[in-house]
């Protein structure tokens, strides 16, 4: 039976979350930090998920007292978060293709707690589509039409199970390195960045997911229309601003425009109180800038450090205050394929 293996880095945003579903651009990267999303064929038609490593929670195990075997009683949220985007993603995919409703095994290797902020649904919805693709289609994964067929159904993916997403998550993992998001179109522009950034990348407990993060922007914007849209525009100019400090390697700016951006979130209302708290005290300690990186409600977060003794200095401080440190810089490359074919 064929097993193909998709290796996924996990992203973060530096600019522009939130205003990116509303059509403007945004700025994101792959970072060194990564999932596999390994698939085959069943021959019948069921799907079995393995994860391993993968956070998933149970909520009790009830043990038969004469056998003494177990059975575990998975937390459902935790289940269904990992599983929403394995079985909707499977059916975009199968739908697209015009092939039936297949058995499939799919394994899930993460060391990242599902809603960390960096992407893993994201991650997910790009493995399961790729696996598919590979296992149905074509695995020249070279190829610029079957790469942003990927990208594509992932994205619907997303959507689907979120109900609202942009492109950025899902065209940042397929295509990987520094991206400027154009969802208009939808395409993800390389930025080459002349030199590599000092970057501390964190995380605390999410405690939102990214629906209900999304749709709390929704209502203020509803309610605050006028205001909303000015703050959308702000954000806008930040990241063409951005855009153009990352090409220039101009740190010190780039710095600037994340306090703003984050300040710009903490006016949408999606800032925690420790992330509040982790950005003025990473600022305190010399980042040239810090921000909430992703949808916010805890989560992700980014600091620019001078330079890659600081950036460990930073670290600690991040760390001491509870936050789970991941990378200290980018990645330049997106999801790899290892496909094995077995008689
Ligand atoms: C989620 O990683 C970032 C948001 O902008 C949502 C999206 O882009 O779909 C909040």
């Amino acid at each position: 039976m064929n097993t193909v293996s998709i290796r996924l880095p996990v992203k973060i945003t530096l600019f522009g979350e939130h205003a990116v579903v509303y059509n403007k651009p945004a700025i994101a990267s792959t970072i060194p930090v990564f999932m596999n999303v390994t698939g085959r064929r069943l021959n019948d038609e069921k799907l079995v998920v393995k994860f391993h490593n993968a956070n998933v929670l149970i909520k009790g195990i009830v043990l038969d007292r004469l056998s003494n075997s177990y059975t575990l009683v998975p937390d459902d949220v935790s289940v269904s978060r990992f599983t929403s985007y394995i079985v909707t993603g499977l059916e975009i995919c199968e739908d697209e293709l015009k092939v039936s409703r297949g058995g499939y095994e799919i394994n899930i290797e993460s060391t990242l707690p599902m809603g960390a902020g960096l992407g893993t649904s994201a991650a997910i919805s790009v493995g399961t589509i790729a696996v598919c693709i590979s296992l149905n289609y074509s695995h020249n994964f070279e190829d610029p039409y079957i790469k942003r067929m990927i990208a594509l159904l992932a994205w619907k993916t997303e959507r689907r199970v979120q109900g609202a997403a942009s492109p950025m998550d899902t065209f940042t993992i397929t295509y990987g390195g520094i991206r400027y998001i154009k969802p208009w179109i939808p395409e993800a522009e390389i930025i080459v960045p002349p030199r590599h950034f000092n970057i501390v990348i964190g995380y605390t407990p999410k405690r939102y997911t990214t629906a209900d993060l999304v749709r709390s922007v929704k209502n203020l914007k509803s309610k605050e229309e006028y205001l909303l849209n000015m703050l959308l525009d702000i954000t806008e100019r930040v990241v063409e601003e951005a855009k153009n400090a990352i090409a220039n390697n101009d740190i010190e700016k780039l710095g600037i425009l994340m306090n703003i951006n984050h300040g710009i979130l903490e006016s949408l209302g999606v800032v925690s109180l420790e992330h509040s708290n982790i950005v003025k005290t990473l600022i305190a300690a010399g980042a040239l800038g810090a921000k909430t990186s992703g949808a916010g409600g805890g989560g992700a977060f980014i600091a620019l450090a001078r330079d890659r003794e600081h950036a460990a200095l930073l670290k600690n401080v991040a760390e001491a205050l509870g936050a789970k440190v991941v990378a200290l810089e980018l990645y330049e490359m997106g999801f790899t394929i290892n496909y094995n074919k077995m008689e």
